[in-house]
């Protein structure tokens, strides 16, 4: 009676609230007096008065912001789980488990990845008959059918060779990789046999997709290679769902005689007339076609990049949803974002290490993470809708869904029915059922309304990453990332569902805010354009714009800039940055400001107006051999022209000219002002410039081929002296 009392969870505060409510107090007081002094001290009209004036619109935007950043550090919360404990009470009653991973295009996302990732997730620790594994391909490509094909044949192998060792992780390709040279008597002894296997299948499959052909007595081995003729194109095909191992059926085992989950391949009708919806539109297909198939109350949804390094996450996930107390209200348990290629110091400050260790767990406390749409572990009834009830409870005794005496053919052509483009007209999918419609962060806003709904989320971010994906590895692959996600978020907030009008009554506060920092985050391009550009023009032009360094106003500025700066890095240190990483992340997070930002602002505010759409986005190139060892070096990588280069090569040229200019100016005293009037403004323009160190290196000193084009270092100069030439301050 005891054990059945006792929690499948536990929440623990985390430490260091002395630290965190020391510096937002003293925070809060030097802001005030930095607005104060600026709205007091306004120069006359006509003497420097706009830019004054742009400086304090600048900080009060920095100053709501900062606002709105605090409201997930009030107090973050970590979650331990007690897998003993779900093992010893439900072991025999544990619920099935749907994933879908969704791909859309053979070429970016090569087959032989994908299967990588759908192998480890066919290999956790868990009953493999509860297990299901659905890929859904939005490309329709035969390649990733075929590389599916042969991996439920090497699953054979595979499942049981993890089992027998207990290795991880369960990815063929991380696990050959990592094991690769690290030979001892624990290497298991089939260890070449099962690489060999592994690499000639890879092979098999690189050979298919690179030369477009699948051999014709491969095709014969399948039925559902059939599905595919001449007239098949990406955009324009039937719906095809092919159950490659049916979990139910006998003859579904491994070589040791064990079950194997089932494996479904599935690419819903496209056709031209009809919009798809994206991702968003994949899954949706994905609740239906798996709700014939399977029905397991409990859907995991992964990247096709994103293979598990961790072989008991589901069970981590169902201490949360199975929890006796705590349960019943959960809707999703989210992982975070972690990946496996990263430097050691991260040049494009892409680690996540504050987001997820710092502000996605205090989300958790305010009443749930995001859903970021991948690493995500949803109560189906949840993701379809259901509203929260008191006294709401799911019955996860409910049995593993039974199959009447419908054959597999059967079960196919019904699956296909729900995959159709028109299944969806004048239904509630997209919009009230299942992942929402018509937003480019699809995920966010579903989480969003699943909490408006009244359900919790919890985020667990084990010590053991749990899924590992792929970092962006170029700059143009970093910028364009972000773009995405800010734009996506801004329109978010732009739109009904900004969460101060759709959240409120529904989401604490406290969440709504905590939305708000990605929302606002394309926002917060203007002021920091303003802030990298103005001060410095100003040290040219004579035109002091902070108060002079022996005047007590001073201290609150200066304060404002070191506290925020330390604490930014004590939770980045405290996070798993270096210091070095941190100062590449401060580097990149002007240079996202400027760009990223900068675009997903613009493009969201024409969309709005109804303007079409810019071609502002950079294409992600694919990286050649060069490319990936600046990478490894940690090199910025520029190479090709494009428009937020030239922004990035014109702030950081600009400053440099500001800072030698202005110091020749004061030293042969243009202005009849005292030198320490400037030093505040020299003093920012000179961090600027050194953080941009490597700008100028990528400038004017390199001479690989990631340095900056000339040409884009020809048309900053141009702009350099435009601005100089035009009277704005
Ligand atoms: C993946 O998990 C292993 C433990 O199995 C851990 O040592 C490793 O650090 C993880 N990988 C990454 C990139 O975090
Ligand atoms: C990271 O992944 C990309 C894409 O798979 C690869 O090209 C690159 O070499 C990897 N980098 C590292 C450091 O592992």
């Amino acid at each position: 009676m005891m054990e059945s009392r006792r929690r499948l969870f536990a929440t623990e505060k985390m430490g260091g609230r002395t630290v965190y409510w020391f510096q937002a107090v003293t925070m809060a007081v030097g802001i005030l007096l930095v607005l104060y002094y600026r709205a007091a001290h306004a120069p006359a009209a006509g003497q420097g008065r706009a830019a004054w004036v742009g400086m304090l619109a600048a900080e009060l935007c920095y100053a709501v912001y900062w606002v709105i950043t605090q409201s997930v550090r009030w107090c973050p919360i970590r979650r331990r789980t007690f897998k003993d404990r779900l093992a010893a009470r439900y072991e025999e009653n544990l619920p099935g488990v749907d994933t879908f991973v969704c791909t859309a295009d053979p070429h970016s996302e090569p087959p032989s990845l994908v299967i990588s990732t759908i192998l480890s997730i066919m290999a956790y620790n868990y009953p493999s008959e509860k297990i299901s594994v659905y890929l859904s391909d939005d490309g329709g490509s035969i390649f990733t059918f075929y590389a599916l094909w042969e991996a439920s044949i090497f699953a054979k192998k595979w499942l049981p060779f993890c089992k027998r060792y207990n290795i991880e992780p369960r990815s063929p390709a991380a696990y050959f990789l990592e094991s690769e040279g690290h030979h001892n008597q624990f290497t298991p002894k089939e260890w070449s046999l099962i690489k060999n296997l592994y690499e000639e299948m890879r092979e098999r499959i690189d050979t298919a997709v690179m030369s477009g052909k699948i051999p014709e007595e491969i095709k014969l081995k399948h039925k559902g290679f059939d599905e595919w003729n001449s007239e098949i194109t990406s955009k324009n095909h039937q719906p095809i769902v092919q159950i490659l191992i049916d979990g139910k059926s006998r003859n579904a085992v491994d070589d040791d005689g064990n079950v194997l989950p089932t494996l479904v391949y599935m690419a819903r009708e496209k056709r031209p007339q009809y919009h798809h919806n994206f991702k968003a539109g994949a899954l949706n297909a994905l609740i239906r076609v798996s709700s014939v198939i399977s029905d397991s109350p409990v859907i995991l949804n992964v990247d096709c990049d994103m293979y598990s390094n961790n072989s008991d996450s589901i069970r981590d996930a169902l201490c949360f949803f199975l929890d006796e107390e705590m349960g019943h209200n959960i809707g999703f348990v989210q992982y975070p974002q972690n990946y496996n290629n990263m430097t050691q110091n991260n040049i494009y400050g892409n680690s996540l290490n504050v987001i997820n260790h710092v502000e996605i767990s205090g989300l958790d406390s305010a009443g749930g993470s995001l859903y970021i749409g991948t690493g995500c572990f949803h109560r189906r009834e949840i993701l379809c809708g259901l509203k929260f009830s008191k006294g709401y409870k799911e019955d996860w005794s409910r049995r593993i869904k039974e199959r009447g005496q419908e054959n597999i053919n059967e079960i196919e052509e019904k699956a296909k029915s729900l995959a159709t483009c028109n299944y969806e007209l004048r239904t509630q999918w997209g919009d009230e059922i299942g992942v929402k419609y018509g937003y480019p962060v699809e995920d966010i806003i579903t989480g969003l309304a699943i909490h408006c709904r009244c359900w919790k989320s919890v985020y667990m971010n084990p010590e053991r990453p749990a899924f590992l994906g792929v970092a962006p590895s170029t700059l143009a692959q970093t910028l364009l990332q972000h773009k995405r996600w800010s734009e996506g978020n801004f329109t978010i907030f732009l739109s009904k569902y900004c969460t101060f009008l759709f959240g409120h009554g529904k989401i604490s506060l406290q969440l709504q805010m905590g939305y708000c920092i990605y929302g606002l985050w394309a926002a917060n391009s203007l002021p920091t354009l303003y802030y990298v550009m103005v001060p410095s023009l100003g040290l040219v032009k004579g035109n002091p714009l902070f108060p002079e360094i022996m005047s007590p106003w001073a201290i609150p500025f200066i304060y404002v800039f070191c506290m925020k700066n330390t604490y930014g890095l004590y939770e980045a240190l405290l996070s798993g940055d270096t210091l070095k990483g941190w100062w590449n992340g401060q580097r990149m997070w002007m240079i996202k400001r400027i760009t990223s930002y900068l675009y997903g602002l613009i493009d969201t505010i024409r969309k709005l107006l109804g303007v079409s759409k810019m071609s502002f986005a950079v294409t992600a190139k694919v990286s050649d051999d060069d490319e990936a060892k600046r990478y490894e070096q940690e090199i910025l990588e520029f190479g090709s022209s494009s428009p937020e280069y030239v922004i990035i090569a014109t702030v950081a040229l600009l400053n440099f000219i500001c800072l030698v200019g202005g110091l020749s100016k004061i030293m042969t005293g243009v202005w009849n002002m005292p030198w320490n009037v400037f030093l505040l403004q020299f003093i920012l323009c000179g961090m600027i410039v050194i953080a941009n160190i490597p700008i100028y290196e990528a400038m004017f000193l390199r001479k690989d081929k990631g340095r900056v084009p000339s040409s884009v270092t020809l048309a900053s100069v141009g702009f350099v002296v435009l601005v100089f030439l035009v009277p704005i301050v």
